[in-house]
């Protein structure tokens, strides 16, 4: 199991350097990894795990400087998850597909998230640097801070850092957007299962705040966006955040069918799994896939988004896989 751990910590992850490789090589856009319509291609499998079943409590650690704009955003979204009120389609609906996978006793993935609680670690306690393993020292700061600790949560607490725009992270950029896994009882004291996601507006927005900007470092543009010259503006204004919100609800996706890395999964290899949001990166409509988003709705500033949340906001979130209609499946589908 030790011998593994390396290997664990590195999977898990939301990887866009697939598509900024296909752009970069000038190569065919099909190349990039799209099953919304090749089923036989998915072998998704259960390995007999635990899914995330139970209601959840969701603590969020806020790592280093955040401006309230974007984080009031971000709080939206994650209300949005287990919200009624919002109209078709919305957040919730979204994650109903989520909800379609179960565990062996037949249990669905909650509907029920909720916002728990909230820790800003704005001295940045681990430093301007973060190795994947610090992210769990973050989560051990947060709950043994005194006087305002996050609660220590090994019953239903999932718990969710966010990396602000200065802070590099091991493998962000290059090689993930976020990652989930779960802490070590030698490092946090209990088994949890978390997340991290970064901001990336300032470090590398064309590769993780895709379709907002696209890494135009590479030469060539998605060939959706004229030229270059169609950007899809951000629905909440802030590409970093806006980027956010997708590997976020990425993140979230995954971890709730696979939080121990032992129940939904596709690929022969543990170490390397290909998730249910992993085989959907890039499509966030009909049609989506290979540099194209897919069909999805503008407003009235020009801004694209394809589900409603709280408050009036709108977000743009990838589409996951559905296991029942064994393809890759949002609700603003056309079909
Ligand atoms: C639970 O999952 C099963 C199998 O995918 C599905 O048929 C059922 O509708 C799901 N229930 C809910 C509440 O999503
Ligand atoms: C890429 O975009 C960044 C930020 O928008 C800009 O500063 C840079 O000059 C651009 N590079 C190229 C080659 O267009």
């Amino acid at each position: 199991m030790l011998k593994h751990r390396c290997q664990f910590l590195c999977v898990c992850c939301f990887c866009f350097v697939t598509l900024a490789l296909s752009w970069s090589q000038n190569k065919q856009f099909d190349q990039v990894m799209n099953y919304e319509g090749s089923s036989d291609l998915v072998d998704l499998q259960y390995h007999m795990g635990p899914v995330l079943a139970s209601p959840i409590k969701l603590y969020i650690i806020w790592y280093g400087h955040w401006n309230p704009t974007q984080q009031a955003t971000i709080r939206d979204f994650l209300y949005s998850l287990s919200s009624s009120s919002s109209s078709y389609p919305s957040v919730s609906d979204w994650w109903r597909t989520v909800r379609l996978y179960t565990d062996q006793t037949g249990s669905n993935i909650t509907g029920n998230i909720v916002l728990s609680g909230e820790f800003y670690d704005s001295k940045y306690s681990h430093g301007g640097y973060l190795s994947r393993l610090a992210v769990q020292s973050v989560i051990k700061t947060a709950v043994t801070a005194y006087p305002r600790a996050l609660p220590l949560n090994p019953h239903n607490g999932l718990y969710l850092v966010l990396t602000s725009p200065d802070v590099r992270v091991q493998d962000f950029c290059r090689a993930v957007c976020g990652f989930h896994y779960f802490t070590f009882p030698n490092i946090v004291g209990v088994t949890v299962p978390y997340a991290w996601v970064g901001h990336s507006g300032t470090q590398c927005p064309g590769v993780c705040a895709y379709p907002f900007a696209w890494p135009n470092y590479s030469g060539k543009p998605p060939p959706s966006t004229n030229g270059g010259n169609n950007i899809m503006r951000a629905p909440n204004g802030d590409v970093g955040a806006d980027g956010m919100i997708s590997v976020i609800a990425h993140e979230l996706a995954e971890v709730s069918s696979n939080p121990l890395v032992n129940a939904w999964y596709a690929g022969d290899d543990p170490t390397a799994p290909t998730e249910i949001a992993d085989l959907c990166v890039g499509v966030y409509g009909t049609g989506g896939g290979g540099g194209y988003v897919g069909k999805v709705y503008k407003d009235s500033w020009g801004s694209g988004y394809n589900v409603n949340g709280v408050k009036g906001r709108r977000f743009l979130v990838q589409w996951v896989w559905n296991p029942v209609k064994k393809r890759c499946f949002g609700p603003n589908a056309a079909d």
